[in-house]
Parts: structure tokens; sequence; C-alpha cells
């Protein structure tokens, strides 16, 4: 039998346990050019709250009793496709659930030695080149740059942070919690963390940059935002990347003034990861090595578990979750 995760009511705001449903379903007879595979890493991501909604523009919205989305790492247990044989390694679009079928459209074969597995949904996966297209593209980092970024612990803003360092960039990084602010300092080698929620941002973002930002990579918008836009060096640049402080909102609230973006003579670019898979591979192979040499550092918000994804995915859009946010499934 399958365990799966299906959508039960569209959430309205934060997301409830209570807008899903655990069922069981047998498991399907394999079709011509199939594989089943068994689920080991389930990825929790911002983004699938848009997807569940409908919002999400490269994804059709999740209707209700349907299986929530999401990307797998999974075992191949049974193949009638000749390209992928049973006990290899790879990255699918299981969703919220144990056991997928796949047509080996659009998966990708993993090596499982060379580097954590789950790490390819993180640091390694579609985050992490969230982070390195989007600041090296956007950002354009140069040594002694400023750059700031916010969620700092999380998978995209700890790895934006981490790959500024390796070009020479200093790192500053904004959290919301005191724990999360020493991990991104200790683990993560930022020289600073400002934690929004017990200290005046906008005061503490005067003192710990001086000269202003050269870069603010933006996980967040709103009062975030529009205070980094107040504090830019001349010629900064802004990469947007994301809203988690929108995304549980019926409707936006009103937008920061960006008025100083043309006192800093400072350009604003939008990140969106799907147009830099061609950066993939060559992102993997420094990443990896850069893993593999202690360069970079990650921590994951593990839960164990099918029936747990619901709880999990709830404490990520509460913005809860520290480090990236990963179901295994024993
Ligand atoms: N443009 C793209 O193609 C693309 C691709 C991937 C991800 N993204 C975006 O990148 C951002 C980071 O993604 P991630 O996977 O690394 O997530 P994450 O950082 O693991 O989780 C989100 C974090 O956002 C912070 N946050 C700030 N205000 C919040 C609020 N009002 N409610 C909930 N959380 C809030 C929380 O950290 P603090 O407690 O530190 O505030 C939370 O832990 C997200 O906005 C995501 O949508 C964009």
């Amino acid at each position: 039998m399958n365990k799966k995760i299906v959508l039960k009511k569209t959430p309205i705001g934060i997301p409830k346990e209570s807008d899903f449903k655990l069922v069981e379903s047998p498991l399907p007879e394999l079709r011509k050019n199939e594989v089943l595979t068994k689920t080991i890493h389930l990825s929790l991501d911002p983004y699938i709250r848009g997807v569940i909604t409908g919002k999400h523009i490269y994804a059709e919205k999740v209707n209700i009793g349907d299986t929530i989305v999401g990307r797998t790492i999974a075992k191949v247990i049974d193949s009638k496709n000749s390209d992928i044989q049973v006990g290899e390694i790879i990255m699918c679009s299981n969703g919220w659930q144990e056991y997928g079928v796949s047509d080996g459209e659009g998966i990708r074969k993993i090596d499982p030695s060379s580097a954590p597995l789950s790490t390819n949904l993180g640091i390694l996966g579609m985050p992490g080149l969230t982070a390195y297209a989007g600041l090296l593209v956007y950002g354009e980092p140069k040594k002694d740059d400023v750059v700031v970024v916010s969620a700092a612990s999380g998978p995209v803003g700890c790895m934006v942070g981490q790959i500024a360092q390796i070009h020479g960039a200093k790192a500053i990084g904004i959290a919301g919690s005191e724990e999360k602010c020493n991990v991104v300092k200790e683990k993560f080698g930022f020289a600073e963390c400002i934690n929004y929620k017990t200290e005046n941002l906008s005061e503490r973002i005067k003192e710990v940059c001086p000269n202003g930002l050269d870069i603010y990579y933006d996980n967040v918008g709103g009062e975030t935002l529009d205070i980094m836009t107040k504090n830019l060096a001349m010629f900064a640049r802004i990469v947007l990347c994301g809203f988690m402080t929108q995304y549980n909102l019926a409707t936006p609230p009103p937008g920061p003034n960006l008025g100083p973006i043309v006192g800093s003579r400072a350009s604003i670019k939008g990140v969106v990861v799907y147009d830099h898979y061609d950066k993939q591979q060559e992102f993997i192979t420094l990443a990896s090595q850069w893993l593999k040499e202690g360069k970079i550092n990650y921590i994951e918000d593990e839960v164990f578990g099918i029936e747990n994804t619901p709880m999990h995915f709830c404490s990520l859009m509460r913005g809860e979750n520290f480090g990236k946010t990963i179901i295994t499934i024993n």
C-alpha cells in the first residue's frame, strides 16, 4: 500500500494541518517505460504554498483530493524502462507520498557517493541553484562587496552568503531568531547576522554596513526589503528572489517605496530558477567540490514519516523551519 497526503481544503492564510489528509491506496501496476520508486527524501519548499492555491506560474493548481506536489529523491524498486535500473537513485517529483510512478521524463540520476542524498534537494538542488544563479548573474559580487541576505539560515540564504564569501565578498545575514543567527555566523561563516525580531533592523544595518549594501538578496519582501532599499551603496544591486512575508496573504500589502533605488543608481533583478538550468551541471560540479573541501556547509530540518508532512509544511509556512525542510521516509 502507498501512503499519500492529499489536499482536503484550500488553505486560507497560513496552512493548517487540517487542510491535508493522509490516504492509503494500492500500488499501481507499471506500464511500458514506467518505473516505481520509493521516496527516500521529500523536499518541502515555500513555492508549494503557491501551487496549492493556483498562484504558481509554472505549475498546475493542486485540486481537492490531489496529492500535494514536491521534489523527491527516490530509489527505483521496479522498472519497465530499459534506461533506468532497479536500485538506482533518482531525483523525481513523487510529491507527498511514499511511492511514485515515473515514465523517466524529467528525472535525474543521482550518484549517491558524491554528497549526502538530501543535499540534492537543498544546497545542491533547486534552492542552491537559485542562490548561485541569482547572486552571480544579477548580483555580480566583487571582492570586498557587502552582501546582505534575508532568511539567511535557509537553503537559499545560506548558499547566497557562502558563495558570496567564496567570491571574496563579506556576507551579512538577517534571520528570525538568536539560534538561527548563531548558526549563520558560526556554521556558515557570515561576518554578522541581525535578528530582525529582537533588534532594530534600521539601526543595526547602519552599524553593520556603515558604507551601505553593495548587494541585497531578498527572500522575504515587506518591511525588510523597504529598510534595505534605504541603505544601498552607490550602484548597488538588489536581487528579488522570494516574498516569504506575502505567500499566506490573499492580497499583497502596499509595496515598498523604491525611490531610493534611483538615488543610489542601483539595479533590481528578479531571479527565477527555471531560467538557469543551463547552469545546473556547472553549479553541481562546483558546489559538490566546495562541500568536499569544507568551503560550504548546510543544515537540514528533517522529520521522519509521510504522515508528518502536513505538520512540517505548516511549520515552514509559519517560518519556524530551521534549515532545508526535508521529510525522510523510513
Ligand atoms: N525565485 C526563485 O526561482 C526561487 C527559487 C527558490 C526559492 N525561492 C524563494 O527563496 C526564499 C527562500 O527559500 P528557502 O527554500 O531557502 O526557504 P527557507 O529560508 O528555508 O524558509 C523560509 C524562511 O523565511 C523566513 N521568513 C521571513 N518572514 C517570514 C514570514 N512572514 N513567514 C514565514 N517565513 C518567513 C523564515 O526565516 P527567518 O525566521 O529567518 O525570517 C523562514 O524560515 C523563499 O521566498 C522562496 O520562495 C525563489
